[in-house]
């Protein structure tokens, strides 16, 4: 069976290099017109941005810090005029300070929630003017949300409120149609990996635990967002979906 996005518009928050660049790729091989916002890193992007250029489909850039509301202002305006709407946005952006909790204050706090999770939901707030009946919207989370892992204690945190906050969203947008799903993926090889003081533990143990035997792959997790994009999934609403390997089921 193969899933046709054609004539779709999606927005991938973060979507210009890691999992978020693994889902932009897999929705624009499915037909999908995409937006990448990003916030620094203009080669990652430019580079996503040619290869979705490459699969014959339209590709913009939307440069910004998503914790700042001017950014989603910018997003809805260029959609505005360059596309007029969005079937899927793709909440996957994220970050944090990756420290024990006593080593840090309440403004590491404040910078990981903002992002991870008032900037991501304002950003659904803003972009929803656009969104008619039958879009989804799927937010990137992490095992995080509901366990302890180390270092991860405000990451998991935004992670546990960014999930709560979309089963509500869920609830309410169901008068008008609009799915809302979480993946939560186990650990994924990305830059993001790098900041974990314990990097090679978490990576060698993740191996060794999953059931299925190796790490998630980005190409993994976009592959549960397309289905989760298409009119598949219809019918499920404010679910989480877990993707790791079986990792998360043992005792
Ligand atoms: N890696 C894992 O093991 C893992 C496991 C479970 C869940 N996840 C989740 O998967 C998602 C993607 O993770 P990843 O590992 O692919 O991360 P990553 O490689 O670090 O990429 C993060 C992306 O988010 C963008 N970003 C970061 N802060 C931003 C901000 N304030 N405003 C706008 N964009 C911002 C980055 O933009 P620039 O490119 O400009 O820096 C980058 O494109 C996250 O939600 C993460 O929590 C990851």
């Amino acid at each position: 069976m193969t899933i046709d996005l054609s004539g779709k518009v999606a927005l991938i928050t973060g979507g210009g290099r890691g999992i978020g660049k693994a889902i932009s790729i897999e929705l624009a091989k499915s037909g999908a017109d995409i937006i990448i916002n990003f916030l620094r890193n203009v080669q990652a992007a430019e580079e996503t941005k040619k290869e979705i250029e490459s699969l014959g489909k339209r590709c913009e850039l939307i440069k910004g810090n998503i914790a700042e509301t001017e950014t989603a202002s910018k997003a809805k305006k260029l959609i505005e005029e360059k596309f007029g709407k969005v079937d899927i946005l793709i909440l996957n952006a994220a970050s944090g300070v990756l420290r024990k909790f006593w080593e840090m204050d309440l403004k590491h706090f404040r910078w990981t929630f903002e992002i991870n999770v008032f900037g991501q939901i304002n950003l659904l707030k803003e972009i929803l003017p656009l969104m008619k009946e039958g879009s989804k919207v799927i937010g990137i989370s992490s095992l995080g949300a509901t366990r302890a892992i180390p270092y991860y204690t405000f990451v998991g945190a935004s992670k546990g409120a960014f999930e709560s906050a979309l089963r509500h969203i869920a609830v309410e947008l169901s008068s008008r149609k609009i799915n809302v799903n979480i993946v939560e993926a186990g650990v994924v090889e990305t830059d993001a990996l790098k900041f974990f003081p314990n990097k090679q533990e978490l990576i060698s143990e993740s191996q060794r635990r999953t059931p299925l035997g190796r790490l998630v792959s980005p190409e993994d997790v976009a592959k549960v967002v397309l289905f989760l994009s298409s009119d598949l999934s219809d019918m499920i609403q404010g679910q989480t979906i877990v993707v790791d390997g079986g990792y998360s089921i043992l005792a």
